[in-house]
């Protein structure tokens, strides 16, 4: 089937609304899922039977493949509500597109634009209750896609599953960063797969993640692989320095192509800033901070939003960033991007995909 050709989505309602259960006051990242999903199943090539159904356990064989060879890949995409009700998608065509780029990479099927974002659409029109209006919440929106096959031979599935789950959320992180330079351990390698959304890179992260956490540190600067001389990302989000008067993120297909580092990037050009996408050494970024020009630092996600960097460990010395209260550009970021996501401001950029 082409993206253009019809897909009839299937709605099968809940009976048993969890809604009333939900405290929105005190909402944990990721921790209540709404009451429906989308599931699509890929079989014989093609894409059928998509449908919203309540949100529950799924069947899957003990030998799926996913769960053996990991072809496994997710986005993270955020819907907001404006004040008279209208719900807001925030750039979710650039996770569709990246979703297919990291479906590629794993030798995995595209999902067509009628199901990724057609189907999201119907989702939320049909979980619209669920998407909370507060101040520093929204709907977090997970697609995700495995394959299915039962057997146990090293190939490409021959069947799939793209499922989009959502969770009404409030923000990941709650204070600013103490990241470490991570210089033994590595995230990815050039013509590796660190650019694609896929669950392996999550996995991978977790034991040295765990060991900077032992230290005091919430996170790691992941650096690259041959020399662990120059800064790639945080692992769950990118990262965006000011150093001097430019605007820098780290560069290449070793670190993931996030849509919020994107959105900042533009914004700032379009602000007239100068902004650069290359290589940043974690000499230039200690030098700099030690020379006093580093003026701001932050991880830059869908979960993550924007959130400073406090403190950087490297090699033992911990470097104190400036105060965030004084942040001029992060500040001036966050205040456009909460107006504009929650419907205050007009839509320039036409950022905003509205649910009829
Ligand atoms: C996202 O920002 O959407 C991610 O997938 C990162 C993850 C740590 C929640």
């Amino acid at each position: 089937m082409s993206a253009t050709e019809n897909y009839s989505i299937r709605v099968e309602p809940t009976q048993q609304s969890r809604l009333s259960q939900v405290d929105f006051n005190n909402l944990k990242f990721g921790k209540i899922l709404s009451d429906h999903m989308l599931v699509a199943t890929y079989e014989d090539g093609a894409w059928t039977d998509v449908s919203i159904v309540p949100y529950g356990d799924i069947n899957v064989s003990p030998s799926m493949s996913a769960l053996h060879y990991g072809q496994a890949i997710f986005e993270g995409i955020k819907a907001y509500k404006f004040q008279d009700g209208t719900i807001s998608i925030f750039r979710p065509d650039k996770n569709w597109e990246r979703f297919n780029t990291s479906a590629a990479r794993l030798e995995m099927p595209e999902v067509p634009e009628e199901i990724f974002l057609g189907g999201l659409k119907k989702l939320l029109a049909t979980d619209n209750k669920w998407i909370p209006n507060a101040p520093g919440t929204s709907l977090y929106i997970r697609p995700f896609m495995f394959g299915t096959e039962a057997a146990l031979g090293v190939h490409p599935s021959n069947s799939y599953k793209f499922i989009i789950i959502t969770s009404p959320v409030g923000a990941y992180y709650s204070n600013p960063l103490k990241l470490k330079v991570e210089t033994h351990y590595t995230r990815a390698a050039e013509g590796g797969v660190g650019f694609s959304k896929n669950a392996g890179n999550y996995a991978l992260s977790l034991y040295p993640t765990r060991l900077a956490n032992d230290e005091g540190f919430d996170q790691l600067m992941w650096t690259d692989a041959s020399e662990h001389k120059y800064i790639e990302e945080a692992g769950t989000a990118n990262l965006i320095f000011r150093i001097g008067d430019s605007i820098i993120t780290p560069h290449g297909d070793t670190i993931l192509h996030g849509v919020t580092r994107r959105t900042i990037m533009e914004l700032a050009a379009s602000w007239g800033y100068k902004t650069e996408q290359r290589r940043v050494s974690v000499k230039e970024l200690i030098d700099g901070i030690k020379a006093g020009i580093v003026t701001d630092a932050f991880a830059a996600g869908t979960a993550a939003t924007l959130t400073p960097i406090a403190t950087i460990g490297y090699e033992g010395e911990l470097f104190q960033l400036p105060p965030v209260e004084g942040r001029d550009f992060s500040k001036k970021v966050l205040t456009y991007l909460d107006d504009l996501r929650y419907g205050r401001i007009a839509d320039e950029f036409g950022w905003n995909l509205i649910v009829e």
